[in-house]
């Protein structure tokens, strides 16, 4: 792998990054969305790409170019750039999805990559086999083989400054991913797509996409740009940013568009049963839904895509902004609550919290608890570790989470869902969290967690929990032998008086 990626600021799994393009001569910033151009149809001009929505970088098939009559020879001489009037990088495919869609392609990996490298690509791609989710393990084994062998002949071809994507497949068994991974980056190849998740997104199995995606990341290195292959719908951008991907490609734009649907961060609208346009887009502020119903099919068509890459983009930039200001799971769980199927992923990127936690700052903003979910987020993990290695001063200790008592030798902070933690702590992260007043369950029993670590930690120290009304089931995963006094605005709270 070249040194080619730079990593600005992170977030859970999720980071801006610069990926630097040297035969484009520019660097692009992460996360970023790749629109799919299909030279044939090209539903936005790349050149409105450019000028319009801001694109530095697109991805268009160089199978699809080295099979057409109309544009393989122009390709070849033009360059890829100026046939499709772009400056900015170009990614290519090989026709790996053809050969997922149709069983076969008639063109060799070697040729193809050259070809990739004759017409400009900046970034090309070998011929990987795509193998879809639930296939037999020895299916997956098999064709995983033949991608890594494809992977080391890619080493051998001279792509001059094209950099060179190597794919990590897989199917749905995560060792096969890790180990893909692991493969792929030892290899001297630049950006590591994760394929065949196209059927998964198809079919709402965001679960199992965050699964393959964590699996993907646990084989690579921490400077290795990680693609998504064929993402490209908003709604899960957020999500798969948090498990570490960094570049996206959309098709969905035009291809939503060309059904008259209609994208959103929450999920996928028809037209039809559009009354307004939830979207302040240029699109959206210029038509209404009758008005964009009655144009015809062609003009029809692209302003959908506009408006599909317009929330692609602003998407995009959210997910950047919410990065860097380190809140990047509350917008994850912000948008896990528009569809069920978003609320498995979040949940399948919380049991990956270990995985999170290695990777996540030790400070970012305020931590904003949201749902009975926060409870699991790798903050709340990360302090329960600390807790286990924390001793405590005294030999009678209060947790509280009302007032100091001074007939304890010590009192800590009580606060669902972290558990204890000293007073010292208290204005450092995550610890100034907001929390609502009507707190979930499970974020009490994550506090009573919390308090069984310390407790384990301390084993001769006596322990007392002070706390508002804790629901029965947090009281009672509290460990034996702790004593509890219920606070609350009736009783007086302990003193020595009434020792
Ligand atoms: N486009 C969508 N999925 C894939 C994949 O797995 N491999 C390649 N090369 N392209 C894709
Ligand atoms: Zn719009």
């Amino acid at each position: 792998m070249r040194d080619i990626f730079e990593v600005r600021d992170f977030d859970g799994l999720g980071r801006i990054g610069e990926l630097e393009v040297p035969r484009a001569g520019v660097t692009v910033e992460t996360p970023a969305l790749l629109p799919v151009i299909n030279p044939h149809i090209r539903t936005i001009e790349p050149a409105t790409l450019e000028s319009e929505f801001g694109a530095d970088v697109l991805i268009t098939n160089g199978y699809v170019l080295y099979k057409s009559d109309e544009y393989r020879e122009r390709a070849l001489e033009e360059g890829l750039h100026d046939l499709l009037d772009f400056s900015g990088a170009i990614m290519t495919d090989s026709g790996s999805f053809q050969l997922s869609e149709y069983g076969e392609i008639s063109v060799t990996n070697e040729e193809i990559l050259r070809f990739q490298h004759e017409v400009g690509s900046d970034i090309g791609t070998p011929v990987d086999i795509p193998t879809p989710p639930d296939a037999g393990r020895e299916r997956a084994e098999s064709e995983l083989a033949t991608t890594q062998e494809r992977l080391a002949a890619a080493e051998d071809v001279d792509v001059g400054e094209m950099l060179v994507n190597a794919p990590v497949q897989g199917s749905t068994y995560p060792d096969l991913r890790e180990a893909a991974a692991e493969h792929a980056y030892g290899t001297s190849l630049d950006v590591f797509p994760v394929g065949a998740v196209v059927p998964l997104m198809n079919g709402y199995r965001y679960a199992e996409m965050v699964e393959v995606v964590l699996a993907a990341k646990r084989g690579l290195g921490a400077d290795a740009p990680v693609h998504l292959f064929g993402a490209g719908h908003p709604m899960m951008f957020a999500l798969a940013v948090a498990a570490g991907c960094d570049l996206f490609d959309s098709a969905a734009y035009a291809l939503y568009a060309r059904d008259d649907r209609y994208l959103t961060v929450s999920g996928t609208d028809h037209l039809d049963d559009l009354d307004y346009l939830p979207c302040g887009c240029p699109v959206c502020a210029s038509h209404t839904a009758a008005e964009l119903r009655a144009l015809e099919e062609r003009p029809r068509e692209e302003r959908l895509a506009e408006h599909n890459l317009h929330v692609s983009y602003r998407e995009l930039r959210t997910v950047r902004q919410a990065l860097r200001e380190g809140n990047l799971l509350e917008l994850v769980e912000r948008r896990a609550r528009g569809h069920p199927a978003m609320v498995d992923g979040y949940e399948a990127l919380l049991d990956g919290a270990d995985q999170l936690e290695a990777a996540d700052p030790v400070s970012k903003g305020t931590f904003f608890h949201l749902s009975s979910a926060s409870a699991r987020r790798p903050e709340v993990r990360r302090h329960h570790e600390r807790l286990a290695r924390l001793s405590v001063e005294g030999d009678d200790v209060l947790l509280s989470e009302g007032d100091d008592n001074d007939r304890f030798d010590e009192t800590w902070r009580l606060r669902p869902p972290f558990g204890p933690f000293p007073a010292a702590l208290s204005d450092s992260y995550p610890l100034t969290a907001e929390t609502p007043e009507r707190l979930d369950r499970d974020a009490y029993e994550a506090a009573a967690a919390g308090v069984r670590r310390l407790i384990e930690a301390n084993p001769n120290v006596a322990f007392t929990v002070a706390h508002w009304e804790w629901p029965d089931a947090a009281l009672s995963a509290l460990p034996d032998g702790v004593g509890t006094l219920e606070l609350g605005p009736d009783s007086e709270p302990p003193s020595d008086a009434d020792g």
